[in-house]
């Protein structure tokens, strides 16, 4: 099946990524926010990100408005009616999800696929309210999308051999690298680095050591781009707790278990890059 209009539900920083790289592949795309204004910070943000790939010689000038000309936005979820494979990418919240599924699932033709980028919520649960379990799966991109070389496919138990092997030439197509995991929170890299960073908080908060010298170590001593503090930040630490508890929730595993001071920092609302405060300040 020749996929040829993408469609994606939600224009912030994820939507806005996926959107623009499936543009830059050369498809055409449907974008859908909730209202005009959050159309139009996620339509500015992916002509600020091609912008930045012309700066950095990955694209011409050309390319960039030409992927930015095949992308429609909307704020009717009716509009992704012809859409051949929709990509969920909508706040972490699964009855919104359910809702949304739901709706897509009346709206679109029966050859369509339908993906959710949930880092954490179960894709076997989105696909229960469809009737095209089969053509359910997980798509999760990484932060910044256009950078950020993987992708991480979900497969749930009533996934199709057929629906695996076009999305996956769907990924390639994108340029991107393809690995793929069982429907478990966490899939395998939110499974494996959550952990982590949830240790990096407990030893900030023990006091081992500052920030600074924390993310320091890792940066310079592991050659990671980021230091865990400085990654939490970028992540977004309500993020990470929403994965965390997530985790959490199904495995009643202690290594999934939020330190105090990360819940305590989201309820103050320092979330990390997002809102201005978290570990560092971005005045
Ligand atoms: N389009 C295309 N390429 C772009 C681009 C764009 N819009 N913006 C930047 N680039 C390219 C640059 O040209 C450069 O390429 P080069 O190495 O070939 O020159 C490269 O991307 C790096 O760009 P910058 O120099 O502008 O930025 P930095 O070197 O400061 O790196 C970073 C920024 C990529 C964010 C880096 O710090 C990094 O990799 N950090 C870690 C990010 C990470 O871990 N993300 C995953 C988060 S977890 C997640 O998303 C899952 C979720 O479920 C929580």
């Amino acid at each position: 099946m020749e996929l040829n209009t993408i469609g994606v539900v939600g224009c912030g920083l994820m939507g806005s990524g996926i959107a623009e790289v499936c543009a830059r592949a050369g498809y055409r795309v449907v974008v859908r926010e909730i209202n005009e204004a959050f159309l139009q910070n996620g339509l500015g943000r992916i002509q600020q990100s091609l912008g930045k790939a012309v700066a950095r010689g990955k694209l011409s000038q050309e390319q960039a408005d030409q992927a930015m000309e095949r992308i429609q936005g909307t704020v009717y979820l009716a509009d992704l009616g012809g859409c051949d494979l929709v990509v969920e990418a909508a706040i972490e919240n699964m009855d919104l999800k359910k809702e949304i599924f739901a709706e897509l699932d009346k709206l679109l033709a029966p050859h369509a696929i339908l993906a959710s980028n949930t880092s954490s919520l179960c894709i076997t649960e989105m696909a229960s309210v469809t009737q095209r379990g089969d053509k359910v799966l997980g798509i999760h991109f990484f932060n910044p999308v256009p950078v950020m070389p993987l992708i991480e496919f979900v497969r749930t138990i009533l996934t199709s051999d057929e629906t695996m092997a076009i999305t996956r030439a769907f990924g390639a197509s994108l340029g991107k690298t393809m690995v793929t995991a069982k429907d478990t929170p966490g899939f395998i890299v939110n499974r494996l680095i959550i952990p982590y960073l949830l240790q990096v908080v407990q030893i900030y908060e023990d006091g081992l050591a500052t920030k600074e010298d924390i993310d320091a170590a890792i940066k310079l001593g592991m050659a990671h781009p980021m230091g865990p503090l400085t990654l939490l930040d970028f992540i977004g630490l309500d993020t990470t707790l929403f994965i965390a508890d997530a985790m959490y929730d199904e495995f009643k595993d202690p290594r999934y278990a939020a330190p105090p001071l990360l819940r305590r920092m989201v309820l103050a609302g320092q979330l990390g890059r997002k809102s201005g405060k978290g570990f560092y300040d971005y005045p």
